[in-house]
């Protein structure tokens, strides 16, 4: 209790309003924050989740486009506790997905602070708390409010801001560009000169999609990239490399999964596909590079319905130059450039996070911090990476919860007015 008081005396308590939170506060509703709130429930820890949108999963519900589905077999999406529900297809829809998020965090009574983007967070030593200052802004009102914890969970997705690089020329272009996060469908690309930056799995999808409208899509792919098929031999290639996994080093593994595809699409590099001298999983281990799991971009480039161009040099009025000297005249930039953590530019600690706001240490020893900090989600294994993130930090922290309950239930009282949790 001394070390409350301590924090009361800080002038800087005043200033804004304060709420001692009693159990973890969460930052961020995407499947990482529900997942881990859902397995806290679980334990019957009381938590608070701040999320910045006005909505749970605001990456699926705004930043992605329409036809979208789940690249992986739905047995590796589901979150814990509760499995999607039996009708749904080995690969569900964006809009799936989310009723499926909507209903989870119905079911276990998940109700996030909207509006509230966490400014900055830090470990306040003195008190043993974590001091996580937040913007709460709606229409016409802006309050800014300070939630103080002792456990604070990082679930802020390895996607949270949209990578826009910078290319010479691009503000005389001239033309609409806009990132993949804005996208939504190639309808209102009917019939235009369409270069897609990034030949990632959005890059990919985009352009198909781009095809698909009568557009005319071009894929600048700068690098390297390894594209596999969704599926080998009527399995799911991310499910088959699961099980090689199992019994065999990644080396060979990678060998098996690069021979089934060159099978099954043939060679990619005579379509300008120039594969990384590192296999995909161990690429994916090593940098957190995805392959592209393809969908139909493939025979589209083959057919010459997506042309794949080399890097970019620069851009001028309604052109694009390449870096083998090719100019091509385009309507439209799509910049399927990727995303990135936004963890360095609010959490204000050195130990755990390194600057690229992934965790120092790769999975699975990413989850736990210092002195109650966890992190869910970043992994570089997508949702069922999160998933096990969920479960181990409700589990750690459930066991001081229930050790200590006695204890808390005394301070909550104590403090009562300031308290909020949503047990
Ligand atoms: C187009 C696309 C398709 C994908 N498809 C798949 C797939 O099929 N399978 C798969 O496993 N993975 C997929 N992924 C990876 C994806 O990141 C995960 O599926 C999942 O969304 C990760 O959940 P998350 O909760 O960790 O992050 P997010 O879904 O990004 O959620 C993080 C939440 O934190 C909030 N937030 C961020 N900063 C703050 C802040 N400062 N204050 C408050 N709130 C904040 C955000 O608004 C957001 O709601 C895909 C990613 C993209 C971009
Ligand atoms: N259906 C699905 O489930 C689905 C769909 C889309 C995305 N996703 C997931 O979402 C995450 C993000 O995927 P993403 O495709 O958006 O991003 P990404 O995998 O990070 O790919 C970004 C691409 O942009 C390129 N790029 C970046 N800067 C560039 C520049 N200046 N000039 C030219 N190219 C540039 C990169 O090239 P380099 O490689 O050379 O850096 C790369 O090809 C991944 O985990 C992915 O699997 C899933």
């Amino acid at each position: 209790m001394e070390n409350v008081f301590r924090l009361v005396d800080n002038k800087d308590f005043f200033a804004r309003r304060c709420i001692m939170v009693n159990g973890p506060v969460i930052v961020g509703a995407g499947p990482s924050g529900l997942a881990t709130a859902a397995c806290l429930r679980d334990q019957g820890v009381p938590f608070v989740v701040l999320e910045r949108a006005e909505c749970i999963a605001s990456l699926w519900q705004k930043r992605t486009y329409d036809r979208l589905k789940l690249h992986l077999p739905k047995a590796f999406c589901q979150l814990p506790k509760l499995p999607f529900p039996e009708d749904f297809p080995e690969y569900p829809t964006k809009k799936q997905f989310i009723d499926y998020l909507e209903s989870y965090a119905k079911h276990f009574e998940i109700n996030p602070k909207f509006n509230s983007c966490v400014q900055s967070a830090r470990y306040d030593e003195t008190s043993g708390f974590w001091r996580v200052k937040t913007v709460t802004s709606t229409q016409s009102t802006r309050s800014e409010v300070e939630y103080i914890c002792r456990w604070l969970i990082v679930a802020t997705g390895e996607n949270a801001e949209c990578v826009v690089p910078e290319f010479d020329g691009l503000s005389d272009f001239g033309g609409k560009v806009v990132h993949a996060c804005e996208y939504k469908s190639g309808e209102s690309f009917r019939g235009k000169k369409v270069l897609v930056v990034g030949c990632g799995n959005s890059g990919m999808e985009l352009s198909l999609d781009l095809c698909n409208h009568n557009a005319l899509p071009s894929i600048v792919v700068r690098s390297s990239v390894h594209v596999l098929p969704r599926e080998m031999f009527g399995k799911s290639t991310f499910e088959l490399a699961v099980l090689l996994l199992k019994w065999l080093p990644i080396w060979l593994t990678d060998k098996l999964l690069l021979l089934f595809s060159w099978l099954i699409l043939g060679s990619i590099e005579k379509y300008g596909l120039n594969r990384p001298s590192v296999g995909p999983m161990e690429l994916k281990n090593m940098e957190g590079k995805t392959p592209v799991l393809d969908i139909g971009a493939l025979d589209k480039i083959k057919s010459g319905g997506i042309k794949v161009v080399p890097g970019i040099k620069r851009f001028s009025s309604g052109q694009v130059e390449l870096v083998n000297g090719e100019r091509l005249d385009i309507d439209s930039v799509v910049l399927a450039t990727g995303y990135r953590s936004n963890v360095p530019s609010w959490l204000q600690e050195g130990d755990f996070f390194s600057k690229n706001g992934f965790p120092k240490q790769p999975f699975p020893h990413g989850w736990k911090g210092n002195a109650g900090l966890y992190a869910v989600g970043f992994t570089r294994r997508g949702l069922s990476g999160a998933s096990s993130d969920a479960m181990r930090i409700a589990q750690d922290i459930g066991k001081v919860w229930k050790g200590e309950t006695k204890q808390i239930k005394k301070r909550t009282t104590a403090c009562h007015r300031r308290c909020i949790s949503q047990f």
